[in-house]
């Protein structure tokens, strides 16, 4: 990579002689739950949209019912990774959360967890902060994606600026976003989250992302192999310094998990921390009946 970089450093030095070098366009990048991604790739769909990933394409189906947009779903590839986008512990991205993995178990029913949107921070430096739950299928044997009601805060890709927003977002292999209309919230508003399985076959597996309050922030997905882990995160972007947070916690509270088999899964979550910033996340109750996890800012 570096001997290409140096080969065209050296061709625009040499071209600079004799033409003026037209530069590559710059595939405009914008910031989603999985980082900065081409602007071309994340698709506001209207509230209530139902998200089909069938075969090789995903449709956008709107709340009438006519296929609104079709996205080439080719570029989908399961990831050996534990974890959607693994703990990478760094100043950008998923810097505190707590995570648990249910491979060849039965498929997610519902997942849920209620929190309050958070004091607005301190500073405003253009930082942008989500908070969400979300689940993911196997990794390791089914296209890798996310399904996620999000609060955030600061600029995204769907808008956004110095206010707390939500929108429900289905994240297909880190490379399509189809978001609804962000709802501005206030801080102290309590947020319930959902995600629940609606319907199945051997191929098709229906869920629901929403927060329940706030219709307009309803998704429906169809995808192909079932969601098996789930995940309660705060990712940041952007961030100055510690006032860029919201003073004090966020807890999420009342998370609950039931499985297709009518069954509650036992379990113990993960966390992990992102020293550097000092956040972190503790879990208070674990288990899958009103658990509750905490984040420090
Ligand atoms: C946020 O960080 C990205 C990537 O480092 C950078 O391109 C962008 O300009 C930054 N935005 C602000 C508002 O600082
Ligand atoms: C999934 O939802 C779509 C749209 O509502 C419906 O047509 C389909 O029958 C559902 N599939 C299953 C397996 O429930
Ligand atoms: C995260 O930090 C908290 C507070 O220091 C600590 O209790 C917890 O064990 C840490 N988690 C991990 C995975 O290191
Ligand atoms: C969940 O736990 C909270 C305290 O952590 C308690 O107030 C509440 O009653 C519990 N709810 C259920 C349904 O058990």
């Amino acid at each position: 990579m570096r001997s290409f970089t140096s080969a065209l450093v050296l061709l625009g030095g040499l071209l600079s002689f004799t033409q003026a070098v037209v530069p590559a366009p710059v595939e405009e990048k914008v910031l989603t739950p999985a980082g900065y991604r081409p602007k071309t790739k994340v698709h506001s769909v209207p509230a209530g949209s139902h998200i089909a990933h069938i075969g090789t394409d995903i449709h956008v189906i709107d709340a009438a019912g006519a296929v609104v947009r079709v996205v080439s779903a080719v570029t989908s590839t399961p990831t050996a990774a534990p974890v959607r986008r693994a703990p990478v512990l760094e100043e950008q991205g998923y810097i505190a959360f707590a995570f648990w993995l249910n491979p060849g178990l039965s498929p997610i029913a519902s997942y849920q967890a209620t929190w309050a949107v958070p004091p607005a921070p301190e500073t405003y430096n253009g930082q942008t902060i989500y908070l969400f739950p979300g689940i993911s299928p196997n990794q390791t044997s089914s296209p890798n994606s996310i399904l996620q009601p999000v609060l955030q805060y600061g600029p995204s890709s769907t808008g956004g600026g110095e206010f707390w927003a939500i929108a429900s977002w289905f994240v297909f292999g880190n490379e399509e976003f189809f978001v609804t209309p962000l709802v501005e919230v206030n801080s102290g508003a309590v947020l319930n989250a959902a995600m629940t399985l609606t319907g199945s076959s051997d191929s098709a597996y229906n869920y629901t992302s929403s927060f329940t309050d706030f219709p307009g922030t309803s998704l429906a997905v169809t995808i192909p192999a079932p969601y098996t882990s789930v995940i309660e995160a705060l990712e940041s972007y952007n961030i100055t310094g510690r006032s860029d947070y919201p003073a004090g916690t966020t807890v999420f509270s009342n998370i609950a998990l039931t499985l297709a088999d009518g069954s509650t899964p036992d379990i113990a979550w993960i966390t992990q921390n992102d020293t550097q910033d000092g956040v972190f996340s503790i879990v208070n109750v674990d288990g899958a009946v009103n658990g509750t996890m905490t984040i420090t800012y």
